[in-house]
């Protein structure tokens, strides 16, 4: 197996190449898009504003995050403005308190977050410990994890994507130098280890537990086929999550569960390396979610940077077939319109309950875009790191 600096030395062409083209493309679309909160596009191809539906979707930090990467690496002032903007923006749903859930690190880590540690910026930073406390406060103290979604029936949810909300908290502990945030963080990730990942490397999506003796009461099928399955982008959140506690806590065991995920993913991944949308769905009809690919590619890539040459090069060589492979078949480079990755897939088209439109099949999804970005950004060596 080649290392991992020799695979990004052999790619490092490649990604030259497709930075030059999402540069193109996003300087472009920032222009357009800078007063949109985007996390669609519309028929013809051009950015939904999110704004005027639903100022607290969870997806709403993704254009400003996604324009601040940017503007860390090129310097280009345009993206600059345009994730000033939506940081701006944005304001409207941080006020609305009741609305805010544990997507916080979604949120506002990736823009106020970024800005901060871009900028300086005092007014971002006080943003970011806001939305930290907020996050913090949704520990629920027994049942030892962060409470996902508001409504009364998920009171005793916890979900696999939060690992990807933790680093708010590793954040705001560096920044104060008190790991109390931290040690919340930890807590969840250790319930995670425990009641999500699976022996075979897969995770649940949703688990159901007791708030007060912390026992498993159920695990619900989430944005998957079924209960049991294996919603893709749910193995991503996992991959790359349990990556990223290991970056702020040097703790093995996110590690382990980690490389644990990762080889299921890769095990998982068809000849083509296009992930469907559940790897427990039958293979017909082909269902592909490419935001899982971005994502994955990203927690590899991270995890193959950190471990020795050769298990390393097994990580990035996964990474680098998944971005090559979704780059030809799901990359649209047209300047003419917002959409870049496509094929994203928002849940399982489950039959019966959801018609491929409702389940929101094949289309073009904001995160998509940012993952896969910060996944060519990194085989440039970019320094900025927002998670
Ligand atoms: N965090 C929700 C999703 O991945 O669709």
């Amino acid at each position: 197996m080649k290392s991992y600096k020799t695979l990004l030395d052999e790619n490092r062409a490649w990604a030259e190449d497709t930075f030059k083209k999402i540069d193109k493309k996003m300087s472009e679309m920032t222009l357009r898009s800078r007063d949109k909160i985007p996390d669609g596009v519309d028929k013809d191809g051009f950015h939904v504003d999110r704004m005027q539906t639903n100022p607290n979707w969870w997806c709403n930090g993704f254009w400003g995050g996604l324009n601040y990467m940017l503007y860390a690496y090129t310097k280009n002032e345009e993206y600059l403005k345009t994730a000033n903007r939506s940081e701006e923006l944005m304001d409207k749903a941080l006020a609305n308190y009741d609305k805010l859930d544990h997507d916080l690190g979604f949120l506002w880590h990736l823009m106020s977050g970024a800005n901060y540690k871009i900028t300086g910026d005092k007014k971002s930073r006080t943003r970011n410990f806001f939305c930290a406390a907020t996050l913090a406060s949704r520990y629920v103290m027994d049942g030892g994890f962060i409470r996902a979604w508001n409504w009364n029936s998920a009171r005793d949810y916890s979900i696999i994507d939060c690992l990807m909300n933790l680093p708010l908290l590793y954040w705001a502990s560096d920044e104060i130098g008190d790991d109390r945030y931290k040690k919340i963080a930890m807590a969840h990730a250790d319930m995670s280890i425990l009641d999500h990942l699976r022996e075979d490397g897969s995770v649940v999506h949703i688990v159901e537990h007791d708030r007060e003796t912390a026992e498993v009461r159920a695990t619900h099928g989430g944005q998957g086929i079924a209960v049991g399955s294996s919603w893709s982008r749910g193995q991503a959140w996992a991959l790359y999550g349990f990556t990223i506690s290991y970056i702020h806590t040097g703790e093995e065991r996110y590690l382990n569960a980690a490389k644990q995920v990762a080889n299921y993913f890769i095990a998982n991944c068809c000849d083509d390396w296009l992930p469907r949308i559940d790897f427990r769905a039958p293979a017909e009809p082909v269902y592909y979610d490419a935001t899982a690919g971005a994502c994955a590619a990203c927690g590899l890539i991270e995890l193959a940077k950190r471990l020795p040459e050769n298990e390393g090069g097994m990580y990035m060589n996964a990474a680098m077939n998944i971005l090559r492979a979704m780059t030809e078949k799901f990359v649209d480079w047209n300047p003419e319109n917002d959409h870049m990755l496509g094929y994203g897939s928002v849940r399982y088209p489950v039959p019966g309950t959801y018609t491929e439109e409702q389940a929101g099949v094949h289309i073009s999804i904001i995160y998509g875009d940012y993952f896969y970005t910060e996944a060519v950004l990194k085989l440039l060596g970019a320094e900025f790191f927002a998670w």
